[in-house]
């Protein structure tokens, strides 16, 4: 789906998916030089990652292997609970592997801290973050992903993975979600 299939939901474009493909491929060769020669483990975060971590694994020029995790923290609204719950945990054992967590946003960072903490607590040799995208408005909790997609305005968007209400993940583009469709 294109941002034009649903122009009255979509009130802007903040990202195309040229832009996104371009992005990917950059970190992609990043995490190619910064982990040359060790074995990595990528670990998307469901759902909302799903669609990055498609397109940049296979931006990698190294082996790979990937596991998914979801926890919950924000249920069908759009501000961040605070509380977060497992909802499916890794079948891969982490000690000592490598661990790049793929997220879509990191907005308050509260379910990344609490993600990396519980990921960092299963022995792995090192866990770092890739998030697609940033909200350093809306950060509330200090977190420091060593690769960031796009920094992004403090606004609720969609698409590329990233829902409301489960909508809008399978728009090509990152938009601006149009405050009257949650009534915002
Ligand atoms: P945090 O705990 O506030 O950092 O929120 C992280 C999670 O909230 C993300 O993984 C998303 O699932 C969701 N989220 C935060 N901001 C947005 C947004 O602008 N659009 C869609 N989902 C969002």
């Amino acid at each position: 789906m294109d941002a034009d299939h649903v122009p009255s939901e979509i009130t802007e474009i903040l990202i195309t998916d040229e832009q996104l493909q371009r992005r990917l491929a950059e970190v992609a060769a990043q995490v190619d030089a910064d982990y040359a020669g060790r074995d990595l483990l990528l670990v998307g975060v469901l759902k909302g990652a799903t669609i990055v971590v498609a397109d940049f694994m296979r931006h990698l020029k190294s082996h790979v292997t990937v596991d998914w995790m979801a926890v919950s923290s924000y249920g069908s609204g759009t501000q961040s609970s605070g509380v977060v719950r497992i909802l499916k945990d890794l079948d891969t054992d982490l000690e000592g592997r490598n661990v790049l967590v793929v997220e879509d946003i990191l907005d308050t960072g509260l379910t990344l801290s609490w993600l990396l903490s519980n990921l960092k607590s299963r022995g792995a040799e090192s866990v770092e973050v890739f998030t697609l995208l940033r909200k350093p408005e809306a950060l509330r909790i200090p977190v420091e992903p060593k690769y960031v997609g796009f920094d992004i305005p403090n606004v609720f968007v969609v698409g590329y993975g990233l829902d409301y209400a489960e909508r809008y993940r399978n728009l090509r583009q990152v938009g601006v979600l149009d405050p009257r469709v949650y009534g915002g």
